[in-house]
């Protein structure tokens, strides 16, 4: 324990915190209000709309053809009311997170925008997964599916030069969780829970994020959804192949088993709800359907 009270593990992931660009305050405060069942739609747009540049996003967002507002609106509040509550959740966090997510990846050999496909794949994945968690549960997928992989920009970002390298040559032979214990000293699920943590988002957010490579380590459902959309995503986005009961059934690391029914609803949806939502994935921040999971609210 250092004199301010750290711990040398805190010290050590503060490090991968200095480059990533701080979570919207306003996005920060609505996340929290989201949780509470009685907060109405005119409170959040007022949070929202204290933030001039997180309010521009949100706008642009909810004009874009994708959601087909019946008019353009350019006052947060209607636009907020006209998206409904199942959009609103997706719209907000996308705004926030979108330029962190968007970036390429040298470390881990990721172009520009694969990382960003990826996190939105696992998000509508993790969401209709949850579909029969609780409803708080449910509540959170969307964010923590998206978010889950936020560690691997933050070790990205870190290294340079001769520890990249090495980095790379480990990662190639011994695969990526050796490459980052060994010359990160972190696993990107512990810096991804660690940030989650400083942006005051939902504990169980960071907990689901943080396990989501081992979730038999921890009581989070919503871990065990997250590691099975993580499956799902690529192998239905990056390796174009099918998905059966045994990707899950068998996996050492797998908790949650999805129904024959709804993993075939996954595999025949996924690819085209995330394709539908491809126009919308250029630029910074543009993501964002609803279409996947239940009616919120
Ligand atoms: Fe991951």
């Amino acid at each position: 324990m250092t004199d301010d009270g750290k711990t040398r593990e805190d010290e050590n992931l503060e490090r991968f915190a200095v480059n990533i660009p701080p979570f919207p305050r306003a996005a920060q405060q609505v996340m929290g209000m989201l949780r509470d069942p009685r907060v109405q739609i005119p409170r959040v747009a007022e949070v929202v709309s204290l933030d001039q540049g997180f309010a521009t996003k949100v706008l642009r967002m909810a004009n874009s053809a994708y959601f087909g507002l019946p008019r353009k609106v350019s006052n947060v509040t209607e636009a907020l009311v006209l998206l409904g509550w199942a959009n609103v959740r997706i719209v907000l966090i996308s705004a926030s997170v979108g330029p962190i997510l968007c970036r390429g990846l040298k470390s881990y050999g990721m172009e520009e925008g694969v990382l960003w496909e990826h996190s939105v794949g696992s998000a509508f994945a993790a969401q209709m997964l949850a579909k029969d968690l609780e409803a708080s549960a449910y509540s959170m997928a969307f964010t923590s599916g998206l978010l889950h992989d936020v560690g691997k920009v933050a070790v990205d970002m870190q290294l340079r030069g001769d520890l990249r390298k090495k980095f790379i040559e480990v990662m190639d032979t011994c695969g990526e969780a050796v490459a980052e214990r060994e010359v990160v000293g972190h696993t990107h699920a512990d810096i991804g829970g660690y940030l989650c943590d400083r942006w005051n988002l939902p504990p169980e957010i960071a907990e689901a994020i943080r396990f989501h490579n081992q979730p038999r380590s921890s009581e989070s459902a919503l871990a065990g959804v997250v590691s099975a959309a993580n499956v799902l995503a690529n192998a239905l986005l990056r390796e174009g192949r099918g998905v059966g009961i045994g990707d899950f059934r068998d996996a050492p690391d797998g908790t949650f088993v999805p129904g024959e029914k709804l993993l075939a609803k996954v595999v025949e949806e996924l690819p085209s709800i995330v394709a539908s939502s491809r126009e919308l994935l250029g630029g910074t921040t543009e993501v964002v359907p609803a279409h996947a999971g239940r009616d919120e609210k």
